[in-house]
């Protein structure tokens, strides 16, 4: 029996009485514990390619990569597991301000992928790597103007950064916020972009693209003096897979320009090949000040993320060696582990020269064409996508586009893993508008496998409309 075999063998033995641990022991993220009373937790022991394998030895397709849609290059890649082993030999650690060798290959390699955002800075989830970047545009312009209070940092309704305190505060997702606070002060709220429920009630393009306009009256509000950066996701994940327009990130620029309000993107979620680029933002024309990324630059296989920036901006930060506050007094203990670093430039690799950006563009398409059609059902809103991430609105009434309630879409996301198919849903997002069904499979996914993926929302979705019409 090979090790995996072995492995997977304990596990199946042990499985009464690792249920019997877990129910005992476990806080999961984002659960009510209450539903493990009447039904098995699941518990996951391998994965291969874009399948994942219960304790009892079944078998999914991994529509999620991962559950939170981040092990972009699939499950089993013995490249980055090799390379994760061999840093550890040489050295597993040592604090972030000192380099080691993967560290100041990953920076070179980012910097090549994005040549204006040289600086790079190494943390260990999103939340974090968010904070460094609003601790950076603070602290950028209290170095900058002495004089000034530019602190303020505007997000977007639906967006989600994060769940550290700041990071919720930016959060625009009410049910991710509700119950911790006091928050901290300083976060002020725009419209969303989306379109099929344009907070305007206009419809593109003679909407004069509202939506991003907005921000400047919120800028002329707060008062240019005191907003320091407005962060958005390229294409918003958690708040519904929200396709902002062409135009819309030009005319966020051109108003950040205006102010000199710095754009921090979070490509958490859309970063390394999510959305058919590698980069959500690269499907706009704009140039960000400030870039985030977590999920996808290890796949998930160490936890890692990147803050980077323009040179300009760690310029700021050089102060002469007498000045003790003038640089950036930031640490995180585990940006200093060697092995996510190697991790990253090992998944970067395999994404480029297997061309996995292509393959999500492509297996995208294929997906989004696939259900298209779904929207001549009266419960289905809108279906759409952009590369491995897509979205279908399911609504109650097609007129009033009322949202379905999220019982349903808990109802289908169910009938779907008994289909083998993981597929997700908006949780804990929008009061009353938690109604999309998402779908994120690791970018290495077969047609096969997209082609299952796509049968198994029409099926599920069907057999809904049969029983609730
Ligand atoms: C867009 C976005 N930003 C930031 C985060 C936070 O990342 P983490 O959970 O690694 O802290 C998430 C997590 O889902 C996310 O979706």
């Amino acid at each position: 029996m090979n090790r995996t075999a072995n492995w997977e063998a304990s596990c199946r033995m042990d499985s009464d009485e690792l249920v019997r641990l877990h129910r005992e022991h476990l806080w999961l993220h984002l659960t009510n514990h209450k539903s493990f009373e009447a039904q098995e937790p699941p518990i996951y022991v391998s994965g291969n390619g874009s399948m994942v394998k219960d304790i009892h030895g079944r078998e999914y397709l991994d529509g999620l990569s991962g559950g939170v849609w981040c092990v972009n290059a699939g499950y089993g890649q013995k490249r980055i597991i090799d390379a994760i082993a061999e840093q550890l030999k040489q050295i597993p650690y040592y604090a972030g301000s000192v380099a080691n060798p993967p560290y100041i290959r990953l920076a070179a390699k980012l910097a090549e992928l994005l040549p204006e955002l040289p600086k790079v800075y190494i943390a260990n989830s999103g939340s974090e790597a968010n904070e460094k970047a609003f601790k950076m545009s603070r602290q950028y312009f209290r170095l900058k103007y002495p004089g000034k209070d530019k602190y303020k940092i505007i997000y977007r309704h639906r967006d989600y950064h994060g769940s550290t305190l700041a990071v919720l505060a930016a959060t625009g997702q009410f049910e991710r916020k509700a119950g911790y606070g006091p928050l901290p002060e300083g976060f002020v709220e725009m419209p969303h972009a989306l379109c099929y429920r344009c907070h305007f009630g206009k419809t593109y393009p003679s909407c004069n693209i509202d939506c991003a306009q907005a921000l400047e009256t919120i800028i002329q509000q707060e008062g240019p003096d005191n907003v320091a950066a407005v962060i958005l996701e390229p294409i918003t994940a958690g708040g519904g897979i929200i396709i902002p327009v062409d135009e819309y990130y030009p005319i966020i620029q051109e108003i950040c320009r205006k102010y000199e309000v710095l754009i921090i993107m979070d490509e958490v979620v859309n970063g390394f090949g999510r959305t058919g680029k590698m980069f959500g933002s690269q499907h706009y024309s704009f140039d960000p000040d400030i870039m985030t990324m977590a999920k996808g630059l290890a796949s998930s296989y160490m936890p890692i993320s990147a803050t980077v920036t323009k040179k300009y901006i760690f310029d700021q930060f050089l102060a002469e060696p007498t000045d003790t506050m003038g640089y950036f007094r930031d640490i995180s203990t585990f940006g200093g582990c060697a092995a996510g670093c190697a991790a990253a430039l090992a998944n970067i690799n395999i994404i480029e020269e297997q061309d996995l950006v292509a393959n999500s563009a492509k297996m995208g398409e294929y997906l989004l064409d696939s259900l298209k059609d779904l929207e001549e059902l009266p419960h289905v809103g809108q279906v759409r996508g952009k590369g491995l991430f897509l979205g279908i609105e399911m609504v109650e009434d097609k007129k009033t586009k009322a949202p379905l309630p999220e019982k349903y879409l808990a109802m289908m996301v169910a009938d779907a893993k008994a289909d083998g198919v993981i597929i997700g849903r908006m949780v804990r997002s929008v009061p009353g508008s938690n109604n999309v069904l998402t779908a994120a499979p690791p970018l290495i996914i077969s047609k096969e496998e997209t082609e299952r993926l796509a049968n198994t929302f029409r099926k599920v979705i069907e057999k809904l409309h049969k029983e609730i019409n």
